[in-house]
């Protein structure tokens, strides 16, 4: 009985946002003859607000985003980041959206200036030259360019996304790790100005597990965007 009095109260107060869109976003029309050139400018527009998350819709932040304990397991690498926190996506500036209604597939290009910061734990070897540590990261990415295709269907009047690709590439990364080796100052500054000058090959070795989750972090908040709000009132 008390459960139940408790679900009630609790969806009352979901149930009361359930289908209000925020209004800082202007909905298309889906009979618009331009319909992708529509929806890129509301997320232009909208999109800084969005990461700041939306409480009453129980849309986390994506600005500052905390992914948590991140590792990196490569045979010559082992890496840990954890308390890893990413800035930046508020900056984000979209390229393009493409949405084909009958197909429910859609295509969303950005990209944006992002910050990570961790903790690190390190132990393995760039190239031929070994490196470890343990101390703070900082991680600065330049351009990330993130291009994401989905799938949507429309369920309940709401649409859920089954699936979705993902792609990056960035313009740029520069590394600062502190306490490298243990502190020894000249041998961290040696093997931080190799990092940054080979800093293609550690990303290669690195970005996988940090961008798919930032990616899933952004694609989960979307999500409940789409649970929360009818897709007619953000497409009506
Ligand atoms: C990222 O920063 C660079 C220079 O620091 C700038 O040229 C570029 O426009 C920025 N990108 C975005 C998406 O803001």
């Amino acid at each position: 009985m008390k459960v139940q009095l408790c679900l009630l109260v609790l969806c009352s107060a979901a149930c009361a946002f359930a289908g209000k869109l925020p209004s800082f976003i202007t909905p298309c029309s889906r009979s618009d003859p331009q319909l992708n050139t529509c929806i890129e400018k509301v997320i232009s527009a909208a999109g800084a607000k969005f990461t700041e998350g939306i409480p009453e819709l129980n849309i986390a932040p994506l600005d500052p985003v905390q992914l948590g304990t991140v590792f990196v397991d490569n045979p010559s690498l082992k890496l840990t980041f954890s308390d890893t926190v990413v800035t930046g996506l508020r900056g984000f500036r979209v390229n393009s959206y493409k949405i084909n209604m009958e197909k429910g597939k859609a295509t969303l290009d950005f990209t944006a200036n992002v910050t990570l910061k961790a903790h690190y734990v390190m132990d393995g070897q760039i190239l031929i030259l070994p490196i470890r540590g343990n101390g703070q990261s900082k991680i600065k990415i330049t351009n990330l360019n993130i291009v994401i295709k989905y799938d949507f269907d429309e369920k309940d009047g709401h649409w859920t996304v089954p699936s979705y690709k993902d792609h990056y590439k960035m313009d740029r990364a520069q590394f600062k790790f502190t306490n490298l080796f243990g502190g020894n100052k000249e041998l961290a500054q040696t093997t931080e100005r190799f990092a940054n000058e080979n800093w293609e090959i550690i990303m290669n070795e690195i970005a996988g597990p940090i961008f798919k989750q930032i990616i899933s972090k952004c694609v989960d908040q979307v999500k409940l965007f789409f649970d929360a709000v009818p897709a007619l009132e953000l497409l009506p």
